[in-house]
């Protein structure tokens, strides 16, 4: 199958696939400018908890190729804070931030202080290809038959490091025999289902359709789907789980249908500092989103507009979580893992 890579870095470079220009333009962005991967980030043109932590590790180091050891420390820290202030839900990000600042704070003064970040950056995303593989091997027990399988937003190779992770274990489920056909949820307002989880099923050859937001209760209704997975941008302690908006609305449509609800994450998206899914930061996102589309004003300016990026679905509507290191099932305790 097709590989796919989100981020790369070659020749000290970072090379991010553009994903607002997907699926009808496949362009790179080639830089090695703090400003402009944070706005890469911002913009969404880098997006997915894992990929944005990936890119913030590389955006992190590289800010300091080619800067005097005098000036380390001062272009360290506001490149680490203007990263951490693009987008406040994915926790990856802060993860893969502090990750970093680890190696800081113990070679402060040395003058390859640049390779050290580097070679640390480089390791996040080659632990982040790893953390891809294993979840879609330990989520392919969730086939039990040849299934019909619904998933929200995008979750495959564009939005992390290496393979993705609820798309990763349907391609995994796919190349088994276990899969149908997808449900891809467009996911409004950014359509990361219908331009990017679309992209990637056709790159696959995984037979799929996509659909509005709303179909998916009447897709169940008509007993069309078998199971929901999707994946998460920050989990809490007991479970709750931040996704982007809407996947709350499919948890309780699952409930209703009886049908099982997964959640699919690396365990650098647990945030073992946030006991529940109250505590979790949502991003609000600029009501352009919803008062434009595609870059064309579709309703008044004057109307006010609610635009929240993500929802938290709490952990009694989740059938499952998967992770690299397991299945887990409710009751959720992942102050240990
Ligand atoms: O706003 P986005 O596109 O960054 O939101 C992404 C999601 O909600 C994904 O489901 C989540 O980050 C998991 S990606 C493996």
């Amino acid at each position: 199958m097709k590989i796919i890579r989100a981020v790369e870095l070659k020749d000290e470079q970072l090379h991010i696939i553009d994903q607002t220009k997907l699926p009808l333009t496949e362009e790179i962005i080639i830089t090695d400018n703090l400003e402009r991967i944070a706005i890469a980030i911002e913009r969404l043109e880098v997006r997915g908890a894992p990929a944005i932590g990936v890119t913030a590790a590389y955006a992190l180091a590289l800010s300091l190729k080619n800067i005097p050891v005098e000036k380390q420390s001062d272009v360290f820290n506001v490149s680490y804070r203007r990263l951490a202030s693009t987008r406040p839900t994915a926790i990856n990000l802060f993860y893969a931030l502090n990750e970093m600042k680890k190696v800081f704070d113990r070679f402060e003064t040395k003058d390859n202080l640049y390779k050290l970040l580097l070679g640390r950056a480089i390791s996040i995303h080659d632990d982040d290809i790893k953390l891809c593989d294993s979840i879609a091997t330990n989520g392919l027990t969730i086939f039990s038959k040849k299934m019909r399988v619904l998933t929200h937003c995008n979750t495959g190779a564009l939005a992390t490091g290496g393979d993705g992770t609820a798309v990763n274990v349907i391609r995994k489920a796919f190349e088994n025999g276990l899969v149908e056909h997808v449900y891809a949820d467009e996911t409004r307002p950014l359509l990361q289902g219908s331009r990017l989880t679309a992209w990637e099923l056709h790159e696959y050859g995984i037979p799929f359709s996509i659909h509005t937001d709303s179909t998916a209760a009447f897709l169940m209704q008509h007993g069309k789907v078998d199971l929901v997975i999707v994946g998460a941008d920050r989990i809490a302690i007991n479970g709750d789980a931040a996704n982007k908006i809407g996947t709350y609305n499919l948890a309780v449509l699952c409930n209703y249908h009886n049908i099982p609800f997964y959640i699919a994450a690396p365990t650098t998206t647990i945030d073992m500092n946030c006991s529940s899914g109250e505590r979790i930061e949502i991003e609000l996102r600029d009501k352009k989103e919803l008062t434009h589309f595609g870059g064309k004003q579709i309703t008044s300016d004057e109307f006010s507009a609610y635009c929240p990026a993500f929802d938290v679905t709490p952990n009694h509507l989740i059938t499952a979580i998967i992770t690299e290191i397991d299945i887990h099932k409710p009751p959720f305790d992942f102050s240990h893992v």
